[in-house]
């Protein structure tokens, strides 16, 4: 009995060490982990009819359609890759279904520094390749994701309290406090979103979280190496607490049959203003645009990002 709860002690502590540190990276600052009671929901935007930045219709996938486990003897999705992921951007593997002589990738382990480990668990291989864990997509190849099966990101959620300039909290119509976060309207499709980002190979996603709201939300790209200091002694204060709000598949326009977006969502909050009174908020990067964004039910964002922030919402009682 002891050795069984030793055994799964380890294989807990494991799965942990994976998850956040990537295939390489060493594990980054102390997070408090939360166990995020949210469960990712019967996949809508990863069925939208048109793919992203492309003409390609998807095969129609109706509701009840979408677990492989419900037979749809008519099925059949439309094989799309984008020219720049065939093109083999540094991101992006080989078509191991035409390349036949490239080396094999290794799905649900580390491939090297590439994270092939799904949040969700084991997926299935199926004809050589990964296989969607949420189900049909109307789709298959990799559209514009680089990676076959997960495409590994993470995403800050950076929040305030609203507040009248003599400092006091402002209540939305619930009468609860109204929480601000900050948002970036993303280029590709003018959405706002959350300033997350994919994680490079090899790097931990409290690396990724802090880099890319960096290079998002600020701008550091452009910064000479003394602001840059500067900057990261203001941000070591915010990213130092942080709470994880989510882990799992991402409900993405881009999603295939064969290649999906799974994110790790963090919540970093300021609870008095203290350390973004000093930030100014620059969009760089992927970003055309940022601002202090005020949380609410009713907003329009990308991909399931509208979620992590209820989450948020929730963790303080916060209006929504
Ligand atoms: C974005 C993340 C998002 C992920 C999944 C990435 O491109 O930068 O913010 O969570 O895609 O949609």
């Amino acid at each position: 009995m002891l050795r069984l709860a030793i055994l799964v002690l380890v294989l807990l502590i494991w799965e942990d060490i994976l998850g956040n540190r990537g295939c390489m990276g060493n594990k980054a600052t102390a997070v408090a982990r939360f166990s995020p009671g949210m469960k990712p929901k019967c996949h809508v935007k990863a069925r939208c009819e048109i793919y992203p930045r492309s003409q390609i219709k998807r095969f129609p996938v109706p509701d009840d359609k979408v677990p492989w486990t419900t037979n749809f003897s008519e099925y059949k999705p439309v094989d799309y890759t984008a020219d720049s992921i065939l093109k083999r951007p540094v991101y992006a593997d080989p078509d191991i279904r035409t390349e036949k002589d490239s080396p094999p990738l290794t799905f649900n382990g580390c491939d090297g520094k590439i994270n092939r480990v799904s949040h969700m668990g084991k997926y299935e291989i199926v004809d050589g390749v990964p296989r969607n864990p949420q189900g049909r997509t109307g789709l298959k190849g990799r559209g514009q994701l680089g990676r076959w099966g997960p495409n590994h990101a993470a995403d800050p959620v950076v929040t305030r309290w609203k507040m009248d300039e003599s400092g006091k909290t402002l209540n939305g119509s619930d009468g609860r406090p109204v929480l601000q976060f900050v948002s970036v309207q993303r280029r590709d499709n003018h959405q706002w979103a959350i300033p997350g980002g994919m994680v490079d190979a090899g790097e931990v996603v409290t690396a990724t979280v802090r880099r890319e709201f960096g290079e998002e939300a600020l701008n550091s790209m452009e910064m000479s190496p003394e602001e840059k200091k500067r900057l990261e002694k203001e941000l070591d204060q915010l990213f130092s607490t942080g709470r994880e709000i989510y882990r799992g598949y991402v409900d993405d326009p881009r999603n295939t049959d064969n290649a999906w977006m799974e994110t790790v969502a963090f919540n970093f909050h300021d609870e008095d203003n203290s350390c973004f009174g000093k930030i100014k908020l620059c969009a760089g990067d992927d970003a055309m645009n940022v601002q202090w964004m005020d949380l609410s039910g009713s907003l329009d964002l990308y991909a399931s990002h509208i979620d992590f922030l209820a989450e948020v919402a929730k963790n303080h009682n916060a209006s929504w």
